[in-house]
């Protein structure tokens, strides 16, 4: 097999999202997916409009920072529509992680309009472990604006940058 021929072979994931910050739920969901694509990216959207904390590099690279036991998975940022960075990704599939029924209404309508635009990419749908269920990275956000415990949500490596950002937000 060429090398062209083993590329265009590959499956590619993507899973997309804010990440702001990532968390042990987008984890548990990177983990998972990762075992399910040659290559899995991880797409960080740099939506000026959702005025995120941390910027795209600074998300970029916590994500890096605790996915590096991960082989095959990739960190990028990307700007515009998700099925443009698939498609030039090559992924086929994305990836997105459901915690609870509340969360169903947008996701249904994210992946609709994606399939509508692109059809030859189909979004999958994991079940977050129970233990996340309830975990957002504006909980996260809140919990160490406020001084609180953030350990139990996010990995260990990131927790003195979260706890940072949160407290002084303008740094
Ligand atoms: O972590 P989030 O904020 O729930 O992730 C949302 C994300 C990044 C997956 C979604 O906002 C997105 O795909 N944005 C890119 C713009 C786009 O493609 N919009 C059309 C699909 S609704």
């Amino acid at each position: 097999m060429t090398k062209e021929e083993k590329v265009t072979s590959e499956k590619v994931g993507i899973y997309p999202g804010s990440f702001d910050p990532i968390t042990f739920g987008h984890l548990d969901i990177i983990e998972r997916s990762s075992k399910m694509f040659d290559r899995l990216i991880v797409g960080v959207l740099c939506n000026k409009a959702k005025k995120p904390l941390f910027s795209a590099e600074e998300r970029v690279r916590m994500i890096q920072s605790v996915t590096s036991h991960l082989d095959n998975v990739e960190v990028c940022s990307f700007d515009g529509l998700l099925v443009d960075f698939a498609k030039l990704e090559k992924a086929s599939v994305i990836v997105r992680g459901l915690r609870a029924v509340t969360d169903f209404e947008y996701e249904l309508q994210m992946a609709q309009t994606n399939r509508t635009m692109c059809p030859e990419i189909d979004t999958i749908f994991l079940t977050t472990n129970l233990s996340y269920a309830y975990l957002s990275s504006s909980i996260v956000r809140e919990v160490a604006q406020y001084e609180g415990k953030i350990s139990q949500f996010i990995p260990a490596q990131i927790v003195p940058l979260v706890e940072e950002k949160c407290r002084c937000p303008k740094d």
